[in-house]
């Protein structure tokens, strides 16, 4: 039988995951720090961490190890959000972001790879964002740890794909999950001069979230990532997910960044330019 390790499985794309795995008959340990409450299912053991604490992350594979002696996947698919402007979100918020979304999601890796390199096989995957491939007022933060999983995820890719484990990431768009149902959080620290701007972004938003993916699609994917013979490096999907990549290799950061703002200028408001906005 084999073996996923799913990160996130108390809430939206893990909990879908978790459920997904354990329908197609895998070994499933879900982890969160709500892990426990949720409802059994067959073949899935729930551990309670907190990614940020590596002594919890370590004794959770320890505890995993004495029920299995392989483990095939390591689905990351944990994260947190911080969203607002650059300079309000508090540096303790914006710390505790990269301490969930980076340093989290790392520290479990770095406890599974020994295994994965002594079986002489494994698989990666780690959920990142589209959000780190356009350029997008007041989810700078979150970006940023995105963009660090994304440049992570190559350099590992490189250092272990000579022990057969292969590195996969994901980089949805919106998910229906309660994290999107926070993301509009961005006004909390989009206040005075930003305000307008945030406004807009948040009008943006709403238009587009309909077109959210479900957290069971992008379950969907990952099981077709764990289980395809040769996956991908990268996985954009939902809305606009594609073209926001080429977008993001072809064209120059200064377009991209009229475009983002220009998809957000839609009164007068903001009239004669985003720059009239920002240097407010
Ligand atoms: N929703 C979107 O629009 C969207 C779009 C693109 C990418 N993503 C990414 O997709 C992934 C899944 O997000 P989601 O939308 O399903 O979010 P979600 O419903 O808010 O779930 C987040 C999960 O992360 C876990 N988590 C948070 N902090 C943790 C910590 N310190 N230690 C351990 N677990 C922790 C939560 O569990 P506990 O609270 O129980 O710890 C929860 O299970 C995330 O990586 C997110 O960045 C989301």
């Amino acid at each position: 039988m084999k073996t996923i390790i799913v990160t996130g499985a108390s809430s939206g794309v893990g909990q879908a995951a978790v459920t997904q795995f354990s329908r197609q008959g895998f070994n499933v340990f879900g982890l969160a720090r709500h892990a426990t409450q949720q409802p059994q299912l067959p073949n899935v053991h729930m551990i309670d961490v907190d990614l940020t604490d590596a002594e919890q992350v370590k004794s959770a594979v320890a505890q995993i190890l004495t029920l299995t002696d392989h483990i095939d996947v390591l689905a990351n698919i944990a994260g947190t959000a911080v969203n607002g402007a650059i300079e309000q979100v508090p540096i303790t918020e914006a710390k505790q972001t990269f301490d969930v979304n980076v340093f989290g999601t790392l520290t479990l890796i770095q406890q599974t790879l020994p295994t994965m390199r002594r079986q002489g096989h494994g698989r990666i995957i780690t959920v990142s964002s589209m959000v780190n491939q356009v350029v997008q007022p007041f989810f700078g933060w979150y970006a940023a740890t995105k963009a660090a999983l994304d440049v992570l995820s190559d350099d590992l890719r490189a250092e272990v794909q000579q022990f057969g484990i292969q590195v996969s990431v994901l980089q949805p768009g919106g998910i229906e999950t309660p994290m999107a149902s926070q993301s509009d959080a961005f006004l909390k620290y989009g206040t005075h001069a930003y305000a307008r701007l945030a406004a807009k972004v948040h009008q943006a938003m709403t238009t587009t979230a309909t077109k959210n993916l479900t957290p069971e699609q992008v379950a969907t994917l990952i099981y077709q990532v764990a289980t395809t013979r040769k996956p991908q490096y990268y996985y954009p999907v939902g809305y606009g997910a594609r073209a926001a990549v080429i977008a993001n290799r072809l064209l120059p950061k200064r377009l991209l960044t009229k475009i983002a703002l220009g998809g957000f200028k839609s009164s007068k408001a903001v009239k004669g330019g985003a720059a009239n906005v920002l240097n407010q």
